[in-house]
């Protein structure tokens, strides 16, 4: 949550800032501003406005800033509504030093009172300006960094945050603790910036900074030292990402962009993750051995919003093929209830982002008690991949729309793998099979294309449905989390009260909702719990629910009891999510659009959610 870029080098501060800004727009949108150094004034100018990024760009278009060293933010808010004065950069009483900040300082209350005492002039109802009160306080007879690390030792609470100053207008600092901070490292240039699409355009070498880590950055000069000044080795990564990845294709909304992508994630990852020559699975940076593996008693994923329902279909999948015990656990409920891990346990921590501080605290609960960690993670160098003992990258690009969309099917696609490998090493699975799953495995991309195609049918029926005032989305089995993440999608981008509900469970409550007025989505391909679907189907059709069923090609029975049908490609049972996802990601854009709501970057959501 919230976005920082930072430059400094020899040329204009300002479209570097502005462009890496938009990339991060994704991380919280509620504000945007910007400060630069101007030598000849020797003063920092500052730009700040309630809204997107946008909102900023105009203002810099009437307004410009120059100079060559400058830092930027776009927020979400935690503390103080999101208007002008609790925007980002905040100065401190002088206007001498400036600060951008992502994360929370949970002590902040009790450091204002100190500073008020202490004659601090203080503006927002921000916790940030804390930290550069805090700053100018240290900031007597010593270095800028010298200053920040005084004041950082204060601090409880997590934070990255970018620093500049007038009194030494040839640095740009950083600061890691809890919230993700990267090193752009250019030519006569470098970049601070919360994540890689932001510095995309500039360089491809970045320093994933660590945690408790501080980069003094020149033009052409980087210092990274621990909090308490010791030198760290420097390594940077070239990252494979490139710039067309992080733009929108043509296409009119990211999230469009990457639901049309997902046959490519997915055969990228085939590619990637099956041996040329023989029917294997394997994974590069795994570093859990098979032995390990082999060890391992039970399994227990945790993981947030849409990874949590990636994990949710894993204990299916992982259950199925390694008859092994999973438990699927939602981080925030996993890290507070003292949960029966152990040294026997594997923890599987799925995350797009590798940020999420809740799934963040979760490893760290489960490391505490000896489990092994494995992450199934999008971002390459984020937190989670380097806590865990063992990483599979999801490798599906960036991913912009704040909607999670390729990021799941990737996540679901490392799923099948991984029990595929585990099933192997447990002797689970005979060769036959293995070989038959690959294959349908592979098959997956074209008929995946197959729907994408189809897009227009879906629209038809986003255009009947998309003023119902609430939703409810049923699955079974393997399907059920797929209803719940249908239910997701649609409540996150189009504001309509959306109900996900294992359709075995529909007399148990949610019937009483429906009538006339309630739209329906069952999902119900051919599959051993296919009949027990057209039951509830035709107790909603009697109940004047309005059904939309996504079906198998060929059904005809269930055109009898509703009209709106999105037909999808046969498939094996255990590998439908890869497929019935597809129609209901497309609908709820649909919908989003029809009601012409922020499809990419929906109202209060952010895309990396790094605090609590
Ligand atoms: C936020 C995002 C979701 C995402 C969830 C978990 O809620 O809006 O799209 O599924 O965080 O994020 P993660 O990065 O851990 O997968």
């Amino acid at each position: 949550m919230c976005g920082i870029v930072g430059y400094i080098g020899d040329k204009l501060a300002q479209p570097i800032l502005l462009n890496g800004l938009k990339r991060l727009e994704y991380r919280g949108y509620d504000s945007a501003g910007m400060v630069t150094y101007l030598p000849v004034k020797n003063s920092l100018s500052i730009r700040k406005l309630p809204g997107k990024v946008r909102v900023l760009e105009a203002l810099l278009k009437k307004k410009p800033l120059s100079g060559n060293l400058g830092i930027s933010h776009t927020r979400w808010s935690t503390h103080g509504e999101p208007n002008q004065v609790n925007a980002h950069p905040h100065l401190d009483c002088k206007n001498e030093i400036a600060i951008v900040h992502n994360g929370i300082i949970e002590n902040y209350a009790v450091l204002k009172a100190q500073l008020i005492k202490e004659k601090h002039k203080f503006i927002s109802q921000t916790d940030t300006e804390v930290i550069v009160h805090l700053i100018e306080k240290f900031y007597k007879d010593c270095s800028l960094e010298n200053a920040v690390r005084q004041a950082i030792s204060k601090l409880e609470g997590s934070f990255a945050i970018g620093v500049i100053s007038r009194r030494e207008p040839d640095k740009l600092i950083g600061v890691r603790c809890g919230s993700p901070l990267i090193v752009g490292v250019g030519k006569d240039e470098n970049f601070l910036a919360s994540d890689v699409p932001a510095l995309l355009d500039a360089t491809k070498e970045v320093i994933f900074l660590e945690e408790n880590e501080m980069a003094v950055l020149s033009k052409d000069k980087i210092e990274i030292t621990s909090f308490s000044g010791v030198p760290v080795k420097m390594s940077p990564v070239t990252v494979s990402w490139d710039v067309s990845q992080a733009q929108k294709g043509g296409f009119t909304h990211f999230m469009l962009k990457e639901i049309n992508e997902q046959p490519a994630v997915l055969e990228n990852m085939l590619n990637q993750r099956i041996l040329k020559d023989r029917p294997e699975v394997f994974f590069d940076q795994l570093k859990i051995s098979r032995e390990e593996i082999f060890a391992v008693k039970n399994i227990t994923v945790v993981a947030c919003g849409t990874a949590y329902h990636a994990g949710l279909c894993g204990k299916y999948i992982l259950e199925e093929l390694c008859k092994i015990s999973v438990s699927v656990d939602l981080s925030s409920e996993f890290r507070y209830r003292n949960p029966l891990v152990d040294k026997d346990t594997l923890i599987i921590a799925i995350s797009q982002s590798g940020e999420t501080a809740d799934t963040l605290a979760a490893v760290r609960e489960a490391k505490k008690k000896e489990a092994k960690i494995l992450a199934v993670c999008n971002v390459l160098g984020s937190s989670l991949t380097r806590e865990a003992d063992g990483v599979i990258y999801t490798n599906a690009g960036p991913e912009i729309g704040v909607a999670s969309t390729k990021a799941y099917t990737a996540q679901l696609s490392v799923l099948y793998l991984l029990a595929i490998y585990i099933a192997d090493i447990r002797k689970t699975l005979d060769t036959n099979t293995k070989i038959g799953l690959i294959n349908t495995l592979k098959t997956i991309p074209r008929l995946q294309e197959k729907i994408l195609k189809n897009q227009k049918e879906i629209t038809a029926i986003a255009q009947r449905h998309h003023h119902f005032g609430s939703f409810l989305f049923l699955g079974r089995h393997i399907n059920f989390p797929s209803a719940l993440e249908g239910a997701l999608k649609l409540k996150e981008i189009s504001y309509i009260p959306a109900e996900g509900y294992a359709a075995g469970e529909m007399k148990h409550g949610p019937i009483a909702l429906i009538d006339e007025y309630r739209a329906v989505v069952c999902v119900a391909p051919h599959s051993k719990v296919y009949e027990k679907m057209i039951s509830n189907i035709q107790e909603i059709h009697s109940r004047r629910g309005k059904i939309i069923a996504i079906a198998s090609e060929g059904d005809e029975k269930i055109k009898e009891l509703t009209r709106e049908v999105i037909y999808i490609p046969q498939v094996d049972e255990l590998f439908s999510p890869l497929i019935t996802v597809l129609p209901m990601q497309l609908l709820a854009y649909d919908i989003s659009v029809k009601r012409g709501c922020d499809v990419d970057q929906p109202r209060n959501l952010a895309k990396s959610v790094t605090v609590e």
